[in-house]
């Protein structure tokens, strides 16, 4: 699908598949996306690698990869806009009790909850970049109170923006629905375990559609039955698929999608890709 895309808008340029007889001399630029460790270590002449998604986060766990390479990610409107709609959508589902009520039909239990208004709910976002500004925008709109943490200060009409570790605590003292949008990074890895849960209102919601890596799985089934949180809906997970004995299964608080928030669109992402390898050889398009 890719090396279609790729050579059917840069019909100059030789694209390859990693699997296919080709030179690898010749290989100036990769693009992967979770690609077998050591792979682009056969290539001598590689000056970029280009993740087909937002997140590189394999590129740098792969140690036999060249290194001191320029690293690129895809930062598309379309990808932005995807990941919002899925967040919202489990917001919804969350706020109206979707899944609950569908465990109810299957049950014949006629059993109304509590009502949820948007504007009874700050969500708020670890990781306001590309995507989680994008979301915090959109929430916004729909009239949710939105907050978000990152490493710098943003300024998004609207939206409270917290930054660094001493502003944490506050940021997860009032966010009722916790969106984890945050790369991966040693810093990151594990982030959402019972130090954090603990700081968060009673009865919190976690959404994760960064990195299965930024949660302790254990840590969130304690603090899901414990009954601090009201549950999760996930959308990556440590190992992909979930193994088929991971307690996450049969969880009905946890609420699961299979990597899935958000697709990269090669018609939209190509022309960056492209616009990048020229980029690399110096040549405008
Ligand atoms: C998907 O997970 C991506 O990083 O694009």
């Amino acid at each position: 699908m890719w090396q279609q895309a790729l050579k059917s808008k840069a019909k100059d340029v030789a694209v390859y598949s990693y699997l296919e007889e080709h030179s690898k001399d010749e290989i100036t630029m990769a693009l992967v996306w979770k690609h077998p460790k050591g792979e682009l270590s056969k290539y001598p002449n590689l000056k970029c690698i280009a993740s087909s998604g937002a997140g590189v986060d394999f590129i740098f766990e792969d140690e036999n990869r060249p290194k001191n390479l320029p690293i690129t990610r895809v930062v598309d409107v379309m990808l932005a806009k995807d990941m919002s709609e899925h967040v919202i959508a489990a917001i919804f589902s969350y706020l109206k009790n979707l899944g609950q009520y569908r465990i109810d039909q299957v049950n014949k239990n006629w059993k109304p909850k509590d009502y949820h208004r948007i504007s009874d709910f700050t969500v708020g976002i670890l990781g306001l970049g590309a995507l989680g500004s994008v979301l915090a925008n959109d929430l916004v709109r729909f009239g949710f109170h939105a907050q978000g943490w990152s490493n710098s200060k943003k300024r998004l009409e609207g939206v409270t923006s917290f930054v660094d570790e001493e502003q944490l605590s506050d940021f997860l003292s009032t966010s009722e629905i916790l969106v984890c949008l945050l790369p991966l990074t040693d810093a990151t890895f594990g982030i959402l375990n019972v130090e954090l849960f603990r700081k968060l209102p009673q009865g919190a919601y976690i959404i994760n559609v960064a990195r299965g890596g930024h949660v302790v799985d254990a840590d969130l089934i304690e603090y899901i039955d414990n009954g601090h949180l009201s549950g999760a809906c996930l959308d990556v997970f440590h190992q992909e698929p979930l193994p088929i004995d991971h307690p996450f299964w049969e969880h009905d608080k946890i609420h699961m999608t299979p990597h899935y928030a958000s697709v990269s669109d090669t018609n939209s992402v190509v022309p960056q890709i492209i616009e990048n390898y020229h980029r690399l050889r110096g040549v405008r398009p």
